[in-house]
């Protein structure tokens, strides 16, 4: 047999890897150190823990076979726990309820559910376009305004809650607490356990953190149990009423509690830190933001208002978001575990346990699976190009059974997002942005300013 040994960078004694990781960016140098190792393939040992790093989209292949992989709970995931407990993001696969909320929130996320969610979207859609409209001329903050967006979405079509974000120069608290509570539970990643316990001060502003993003949910379950809030079958509706078609149980108070967190941390995170890679790749790349415009003008010529299936209709939008996640995939990796000793590639042996991560950035730039993987190309998503692409090459969603639930959702609302703001705005960037990237579970970039003016006089 042919069997090769994981390529590892050197470490130091005890620590191994660990202080080779910087703290800001860690996913960000996962990503630098696959250009060392061709194979698709290497090895950390990081905080005592043994992690392997797969980016070949073969070797992703067979790490996304569901029989001999499954999503682990380990750090930072295992951290993330402390706050969304046994949530469908967090939630072991061994651990039932993740089933039994898996089948009662599904028909939550079906098309029909999109159709019903779109009033709620277009609502808050049109207070970034206010806000917009408000400052001609002047640089708006992409990445803020985007995450007041899809906070603001989430929260009032899932669970009928009003943050109110376009109303306040600052983001919302529950904003601030989250993100302080992701940085700790990334940078606890790469801590041995030991430092994590002397940080005393640290974990007390980490709870109370914590403390106030539980209070935040128990406001917005309250609100609609005392009938306050919209009282249809959106997310907090079914969680309330529904029941498992298999087990017939019904969720309890704490995973309530637990999932409604999940879903307002997991469903605007990522959206928002997409329509500001999308709204970056369109300023670098004018032919293509050019056919955007006309794509607008023609379905929603002038001010017309967007309905759902108008939506639904556009093409060259939902390419470009595509393409923005191919190539800023807002979700760096994603952890598997082997679920027994197995070989892949014929040559690597992970033992039982093993933790494995899939490298998005590498993976979705591999030149095995790619043609001139750095070049923004919203064609390759044309139907007739997306049947040759390599079935394991692209995941910005995740795999398997524990893939994302919300992505109809966050493209539904990301397709309207766009069309509004190009719709309205002649956007440009006058000061030339450089990409910074900033990581706190998930990629947004960092201090992205354009400048606005309306595309219509009477506005
Ligand atoms: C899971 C990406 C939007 C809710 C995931 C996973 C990825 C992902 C990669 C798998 C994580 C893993 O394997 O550990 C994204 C991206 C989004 C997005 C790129 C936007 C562009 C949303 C939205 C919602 C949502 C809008 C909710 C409304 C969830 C939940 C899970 C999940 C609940 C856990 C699913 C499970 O394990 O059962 N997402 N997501 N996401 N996402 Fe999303």
């Amino acid at each position: 047999n042919d069997f090769r040994p994981i390529p590892t960078p050197p470490g130091a004694p005890l620590v191994g890897n660990t202080l080779q990781i910087p703290s800001e960016g860690p996913a960000q140098y996962f990503a630098e150190l696959g250009r060392r190792y061709p194979e698709g393939i290497y090895g950390l040992d990081i905080a005592g823990v043994d992690q392997v790093f797969v980016y070949d989209p073969d070797l992703v292949t067979e790490v996304c076979d569901a029989a001999r992989f499954g999503k682990p709970i380990d750090p930072p995931l295992s951290h993330v726990r402390d706050y969304t407990g046994a949530g469908l993001f967090t939630a072991r696969d061994d651990e039932e309820v993740w089933g039994e909320a898996h089948r009662i929130l599904m028909p939550a996320f079906g098309q029909r559910s999109m159709k019903a969610y779109f009033p709620q979207m277009l609502e808050v859609a049109q207070e970034l376009v206010g806000k917009w409209q408000r400052s001609p001329g002047q640089p708006v903050n992409v990445p803020d305004d985007m995450t007041r967006l899809t906070l603001d979405t989430i929260a009032l079509s899932g669970f009928g809650y009003r943050f109110r974000s376009f109303q306040r120069d600052d983001l919302d608290p529950f904003l601030q607490a989250m993100l302080h509570a992701l940085t700790v539970s990334m940078g606890r990643m790469t801590q041995l356990p030991l430092v994590t316990r002397l940080k005393r001060r640290e974990d007390r502003s980490y709870r109370d953190s914590i403390r106030q993003m539980q209070e935040l949910v128990d406001n917005v379950i309250r609100e609609r149990r005392q009938g306050i809030g919209t009282g249809e079958r959106d997310l907090l509706g079914l969680m309330l009423d529904a029941s498992d078609p298999v087990t017939g149980k019904q969720l309890d108070d704490e995973n309530i509690r637990d999932q409604t967190l999940t879903f307002l941390i997991a469903g605007h995170e990522t959206t928002s830190g997409l329509l500001s890679f999308a709204l970056y790749s369109l300023l670098r790349n004018p032919h293509v933001l050019a056919r955007a415009y006309a794509e607008v003008d023609r379905l929603l010529p002038g001010d017309t208002v967007p309905d759902y299936e108008t939506i639904m209709k556009l093409d060259i939008i939902p390419r470009v978001l595509d393409e923005t996640l191919r190539l800023w995939s807002p979700i760096p990796l994603i952890g598997k575990v082997a679920l027994q000793d197995t070989v892949i590639g014929g040559r690597y042996r992970l033992k039982k346990g093993q933790k494995t991560s899939i490298v998005f950035p590498l993976l979705h730039n591999h030149p095995k699976a790619w043609d001139r993987p750095q070049d923004f190309d919203i064609d390759r998503w044309l139907p007739e190009n997306k049947a040759g692409h390599h079935p394991h090459a692209y995941k910005p969603f995740g795999d398997g059974q524990r893939a994302c639930i919300g992505r109809q959702f966050a493209l539904t609302e990301a397709r309207l997002a766009l069309a509004l703001v190009l719709q309205k705005f002649a956007v440009a960037d006058p000061a030339d942005y450089q990409m910074h990237i900033k990581e706190a579970l998930t990629f947004k970039p960092s201090d992205f300013h354009v400048r606005i003016q309306p595309r219509r006089e009477h506005e």
